[in-house]
């Protein structure tokens, strides 16, 4: 089954019957955060340039093999030079506020120690960029380019390693935190831990257990202690929140005891497993027996309350659903994610389901802790096949999903859910990590070879949305 065409029609799945209908800007109040996201290896390129230094991702697209076509990020969006254009696009898009993440070997390219001053200062000028464009500028410190140098003592193995992104982060708060309000601590770390550490296929490209365990609790403890760091810096009125990747999980077999059960241990691991010891809850373990392993290892006596933070808000990024099946074959012996494209549902460029309901279901879950903080969805899209037509972009199929996505998020807003702002996933096309630059997930198409910018037909939307109009569909 083929991800639909924009000359063809739609099927069901990009309208929900569940969306309210009609709905418009003014539903999510006049406080609401209206975003696009970014990262610094996806868009920046100057890879080498004044002065920075080597990551993760330089090294492993190095490899052959590992990335689709063997494509990198040196050059990517070239967003380093032309962060200008970029922004007068998002601004005349009408976004009040833009995402976007530090290269931490842009400004310390040894990981700490040295401070690179021409890397640092090109944050400086972004952020005074987005405000002279009244557009607010959210920080992600890390969206996953360790420093090489960094790497090569263990990276995120090496419980040193918490140390070592507070000294980052302190140093971006001593230089940013007079005019950044918002800031995002890291980039789902369930998806460069286990991308990273486990399954091999994203930067260091390891398949390790151990190395996945030790990882996860290290980026656990970075993620409260970047925290603890941040708000000691920080003016008052600064926001600290840190994102998580979310998939709503569902049975294969619904009813068939062996499916719920691997369902369970399949939401522990995808949307539970960074979000409970802040909250002082600790891990998981009663779903996941194998994190008995990480306790006796890597946990120290005091880390269950050093795991903790009170994050101001916490940023759920999503994309699909997950629907899982008991299997007792694969490495970890629980559970397998059945594919879209086997289940015959529409499905996107990343093979992910067309499921804009998850987006409503994920941000009930999060909701319903006691204690949860205020909820940001700082990521959210689709990636589908585009074609420039007389200098237009009509992505018919984008621009629907990302009118379902809102429309579910006002979905939660009236049961109640206070989530605070919405960020498209992607301002621009850019590169998709092992899938190279294929799947593009832009309101604004980038041409690789010219690096010319075309706003799609959904930026045009989202454009004519926040200016007022109203979906009816
Ligand atoms: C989430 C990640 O944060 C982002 O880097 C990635 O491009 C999107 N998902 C799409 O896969």
């Amino acid at each position: 089954k083929l991800p639909p065409r924009y000359d063809e029609p739609l099927p069901a799945a990009f309208f929900p019957s569940s969306a309210p209908l009609p709905f418009s800007r003014a539903d999510f109040g006049p406080d609401f955060h209206w975003g696009a996201s970014a990262a610094a290896y996806q868009t920046e390129g100057a890879w080498q340039h004044q002065g920075k230094g080597p990551s993760i991702w330089d090294d492993f697209t190095r490899r052959k093999g590992v990335v689709r076509r063997n494509e990198h990020g040196r050059v990517a969006a070239d967003f380093y030079n032309r962060y200008e254009t970029d922004l007068d696009l998002a601004a005349k898009m009408g976004l009040t506020d833009f995402r976007f993440s530090a290269a931490w070997a842009r400004v310390l390219p040894e990981g700490i120690g040295a401070v690179n001053r021409r890397g640092l200062d090109f944050y400086d000028r972004l952020v005074d960029a987005c405000l002279e464009r009244d557009l607010r500028p959210w920080l992600t410190l890390y969206h996953w380019d360790l420093p090489s140098a960094l790497q090569a003592r263990g990276g995120w193995t090496n419980r040193n390693i918490v140390g070592w992104f507070s000294e980052y982060a302190q140093l971006m708060a001593r230089r940013l935190g007079d005019r950044v309000a918002h800031w995002c601590v890291l980039n789902e770390p369930m998806v460069f831990v286990g991308a990273g550490h486990l399954l091999g296929i994203h930067a260091p490209g390891r398949r390790h257990l151990g190395a996945f365990l030790a990882a996860a609790h290290h980026a656990t403890l970075a993620q409260a202690e970047g925290g603890r760091a941040l708000r000691a810096l920080l003016p008052e009125s600064a926001e600290i929140g840190t994102t998580f990747s979310c998939s709503y999980t569902v049975p294969y077999r619904p009813g068939n005891a062996y499916d719920e059960a691997a369902t369970r241990r399949a939401d522990a691991l995808l949307n539970r497993f960074f979000v409970e010891p802040t909250l002082g809850l600790g891990y998981p373990v009663a779903e996941l027996p194998a994190l008995r392993w990480l306790l006796d290892r890597y946990q120290k006596p005091g880390d269950e309350q050093r795991l903790k933070f009170d994050f101001d808000f916490w940023g759920i990024q999503n994309y699909t659903r997950e629907v899982v099946k008991f299997s007792p074959w694969l490495p970890l012996q629980w559970a397998t994610l059945v594919p879209a494209m086997q289940r015959g549902v529409p499905f996107t460029d990343m093979g992910w389901e067309v499921y804009p309901e998850s987006i409503y279901h994920m941000l009930k879950q999060y909701a319903a802790y006691p204690n949860a903080p205020k909820l940001i969805i700082t990521e959210s899209g689709s990636a589908f096949p585009d074609d420039v037509v007389a200098g237009r972009v009509p992505d018919a199929a984008r621009r629907a999903y990302l009118q379902a996505a809102i429309g579910q998020v006002l979905r939660a807003r009236r049961e109640g859910v206070d989530v605070g702002g919405y960020f498209a996933w992607s301002l621009t096309d850019n590169f998709e990590w092992a899938e190279g630059y294929g799947p593009r997930f832009g309101l604004i198409h980038v041409d690789y070879e010219t690096q010319e910018r075309i706003l799609k037909d959904s930026g045009r939307w989202y454009k004519k949305f926040l200016g007022g109009s109203a979906v009816e569909n």
